[in-house]
């Protein structure tokens, strides 16, 4: 990992709200992910459980917490297993987080080696009457993979059939929905790194480079400002690639009047950053692209406000889409009779803008959140209008992540991104 240390009391307070939650005579097990193999000896870079980063901090494969509240043992209310480490295997793979290492990352004082789990987990299960699972049940999950969180349910259901079983996601869910001020400042960090690579790539972009070319320019500015790199495949489509949503190919070149729609975050300490921006390759928007351009602007600003404590996440999006509406009626993309005629389920504006406004993010970049209850301070939200034009060889979306506040407008942790058109093409041009 590449960034600064954090703060252990971030975790410290995660676990400590976590167990708050927890039935009495309960214990919690959280698994990190697994390396996957791509062939041969080779793997994919690790990426950390984001459940067990937010509670423990390990950022280290083959890792399990164990948090158990009630245990008579007060030793084992917070247990951290980790994979055995010593002089050879530091030679081999690097640095492995030793015990005292383990103590000063998460703030547990139990540290145990990964071998020993199966016995210290015997003891700390006759002590308990419930188990909580790790399940996944985030609102986009795709589950045709086997977890390691799945195959250690599977194991312990038949080792340990008479304990009853309960469920972390809901506690998680809604934890993870509101983000503390340490978690805000790592957000901010992400959101930094990112300006900071859309920057190089103002200077950077004119005819003729390739999509490819400007995805490595932002890599090359995220890995020197300690991000591990993308939040998420970034997709950088010029032309009318930028009306397929899921672009990630990046690999044509980019045309003089053509506008280039980038949708690229970093990462930082595990948080990440969502960002949208569309620029004109030869630094310049025609006049059509400019009006598009400020109606999705215009939308973007009018929903930003919308994103209040007790705004409902499924009345925001019909808000908006009421917004998108009278933009695309002035656009002349729309008329009186489409909006008078469409359907319920599926708007008229919608031939133009497809996706939804807002999800929330922080670890993951399509966050966990309770996205049924009302929205409250803390939650941290991306707001992307878009408008895809194929027949005009040019689609539209601007995004930027903000955070929901007690009282008034949200705060916008990529306000200093640069968005107006104006500012767009002098930082174009200079
Ligand atoms: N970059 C993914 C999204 O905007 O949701
Ligand atoms: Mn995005
Ligand atoms: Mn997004």
């Amino acid at each position: 990992m590449k960034y600064d240390p954090i703060d252990s009391s971030l975790f410290k307070n995660n676990r400590k709200r976590f167990m708050q939650h927890m039935k009495p005579a309960s214990l919690a097990v959280f698994n990190s992910n697994d390396v996957f193999k791509t062939g041969a000896d080779s793997t994919m870079p690790f990426k950390q459980h984001k459940d067990l980063f937010y509670l423990s901090g390990a950022d280290q494969e083959d890792t399990i917490l164990v948090l158990f509240p009630e245990c008579p043992d007060p030793q084992h209310r917070e247990v951290l297993f980790v994979t055995e480490t010593n002089e050879h295997i530091a030679v081999w793979e690097g640095e492995k987080l030793t015990k005292e290492k383990a103590t000063e990352v998460t703030g547990i004082e139990t540290v145990y080696w990964l071998k020993d789990f199966d016995k210290k987990f015997f003891e700390m299960m006759t002590q308990a009457e419930v188990i909580y699972f790790n399940t996944n049940e985030h609102y986009r999950q795709a589950v045709e993979m086997e977890t390691r969180e799945d195959r250690f349910i599977k194991k312990t259901k038949a080792q340990y059939p008479a304990h009853t079983y309960a469920k972390s996601a809901p506690i998680m869910q809604r934890l993870r929905a509101v983000k503390s001020p340490l978690e805000i400042q790592l957000m901010q960090r992400a959101c930094d790194i990112t300006n900071q690579g859309f920057r190089r790539v103002l200077n950077f972009v004119r005819p003729g480079v390739t999509e490819y070319e400007i995805e490595a320019e932002y890599l090359h500015e995220f890995i020197s400002n300690r991000s591990d790199g993308f939040a998420y495949t970034p997709i950088i489509a010029s032309g009318n690639n930028a009306n397929v949503l899921h672009y990630i190919e990046n690999n044509q070149e980019c045309r003089d009047g053509d506008l280039i729609l980038m949708d690229v975050g970093a990462t930082y300490a595990n948080y990440n950053a969502d960002m949208s921006r569309t620029i004109p390759v030869n630094g310049r928007f025609t006049d059509r692209q400019k009006q598009v351009y400020n109606a999705v602007n215009n939308v973007k600003k009018t929903a930003t406000e919308l994103l209040t404590p007790g705004t409902l996440w499924k009345e925001y999006h019909v808000e908006v889409g009421n917004l998108m509406t009278a933009e695309l009626l002035a656009l002349g993309l729309l008329d009186k009779v489409d909006v008078q005629n469409e359907s319920k389920d599926w708007p008229a504006y919608k031939k133009y803008f497809m996706h939804g406004t807002s999800h929330h993010i922080g670890l993951d970049t399509h966050d966990y959140g309770l996205l049924w209850e009302p929205m409250q301070a803390g939650n941290v939200f991306t707001v992307e209008p878009g408008i895809y034009i194929p027949e005009e060889g040019f689609g539209i979306r601007l995004e930027d992540d903000v955070v929901v506040q007690e009282n008034g407008s949200p705060i916008n942790l990529m306000a200093d991104i640069p968005i107006e058109v104006e500012e767009i093409e002098e930082l174009m041009n200079t």
